[in-house]
């Protein structure tokens, strides 16, 4: 080929890239809702001594708070994550896998969405980089939110739900709960109209 040629497809492809660039970043995660749950009547074989869960208070930007407590220390574990893009003829199961915890928290996971997870995790968390989780330890999640172009899956607006739980031998830890949308930021639509 002709070097201009060669020239002007290179020119396409990084023009290509800019626009995929700029349409990942057109998207963002809003939260509209976080509530955790534990289940009381497995009360004695459960190591939980606590957990409180919500969103932060700035409307414009939620955020996502978790503070749990353990009453014991807690070697193996189980972590599951379904998450959802609820569809009105049928639901997007993005994701469904139940995963061992301590592969997931020294980020040995095999599954990519969850690595990148455990990677965001890492800024906003003083979760431990392998097992156990410590006795009378207050683990804590502050202040996360999802850069959405980490994750290439999703380009469009669509709803969102989350539902992960922990647990021990069975035995259900604490369950949480996430509704969120992603929408269009701001700036895009002003580019969209404009
Ligand atoms: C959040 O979820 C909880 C429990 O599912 C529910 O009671 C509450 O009404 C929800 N709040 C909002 C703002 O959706
Ligand atoms: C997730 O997987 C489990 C086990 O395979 C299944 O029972 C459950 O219905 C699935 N949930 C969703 C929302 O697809």
């Amino acid at each position: 080929m002709h070097p201009t040629r060669w020239a002007i497809v290179a020119l396409i492809c990084v023009y290509q890239q800019l626009q995929m660039a700029a349409a990942k970043n057109d998207f963002e995660l809003y939260f509209e809702n976080f509530t955790c749950n534990s289940d009381s009547s497995s009360k004695e074989e459960n190591p939980l001594e606590s957990v409180h869960c919500g969103l932060s208070k700035n409307p414009k930007r939620r955020t996502l708070h978790m503070e749990f407590l353990l009453r014991e220390l807690m070697h193996e574990h189980d972590f599951h994550i379904v998450i959802i893009l609820p569809r009105r003829t049928m639901n997007f199961v993005l994701i469904n896998v139940t995963t061992d915890g301590c592969q997931l928290l020294s980020n040995k996971n095999q599954i990519p969405l969850l690595r990148i997870a455990r990677q965001v995790l890492d800024r906003y968390s003083n979760f431990p980089t392998q097992c156990p989780f410590e006795r009378a330890k207050p683990y804590y999640l502050r202040g996360f939110r999802l850069d959405l172009s980490l994750i290439p899956a999703v380009m469009m607006e669509t709803p969102v739900t989350v539902q992960f739980s922990y647990s021990r031998q069975r035995v259900q830890l604490f369950q949480g709960h996430i509704t969120a949308h992603v929408q269009r930021t701001v700036n895009a639509k002003q580019k969209k109209s404009g």
